[in-house]
């Protein structure tokens, strides 16, 4: 029986949904997606969902263009399918939309974000381009908890990863990339194995009892 029911949100490739959808099949994250919602109707991670059997909801930024607070409108439409398939955990994965506090209130210490740098250096776009041109030595990419501030909320787990002197762009987000694909899927296992503890900015990752 899975223990955390998952709504993931993307606007693009989905990378990260299929490490998690794999992760799932292989038995290493007890966790079901109930649905993927996107803000792009082109989102390749839309027929990935689809090609696994998984329900998918396209929901148009367009309908809402227009209205007073129309991205809020839009994220009162968001919870509604989150609220119908009963969503316990909400998966930000390449989601290109900055989600407003109907959601992040509504899924307050409930919902995950993956960033591809070591936050709190370089939130915000084009992360790998802003490690290279800052000249780091180091970058890699961080799961934290989602709050209001974008890519600010408690840090849950990091990698790092090498960025070498002829890194192309390319170079070095597909050897972040690696990495997101490890370690997104290992921090929704630590969700669902009830080991994150929100302690103001910080999150304590409690131990193992299955293995003490
Ligand atoms: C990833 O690099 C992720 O860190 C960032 O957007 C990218 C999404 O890639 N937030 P994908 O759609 O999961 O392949």
């Amino acid at each position: 029986m899975a223990s955390v029911v998952l709504g993931v949100l993307i606007s693009g490739r989905g990378s990260n949904l299929q490490s998690i959808i794999d992760a799932i099949e292989a038995g290493k994250l007890d966790a079901r997606i109930a649905v993927v919602v996107s803000n792009k109707l082109e989102a390749f991670g839309l027929e990935r969902a689809r090609s696994h059997g998984i329900k998918t909801v396209f929901l148009d930024p367009k309908f809402y263009k227009g209205q007073p607070n129309s991205r809020e409108a839009y994220d009162v439409a968001v919870l509604d399918v989150l609220k119908v398939h009963d969503v316990g955990l909400v998966i930000l994965a390449g989601y290109m939309k900055i989600v407003t506090p109907v959601l992040i209130d509504a899924y307050e210490g409930r919902m995950m974000n993956i960033h591809p740098s070591l936050l709190p250096s370089f939130p915000g776009l084009a992360a790998q381009q802003q490690a290279l041109d800052w000249g780091a030595k180091v970058s890699g990419c961080t799961v934290h908890f989602a709050t209001e501030g974008v890519d600010e909320g408690p840090i849950i787990l990091q990698a790092a990863v090498p960025v070498f002197e002829d890194d192309t762009v390319e170079d070095l987000s597909g050897r972040i990339l690696e990495s997101e694909h490890r370690i997104y899927p290992e921090a929704i296992q630590l969700y669902a194995e009830k080991r994150l503890v929100i302690q103001g900015r910080q999150v304590k990752v409690l131990p193992n009892r299955s293995s003490a």
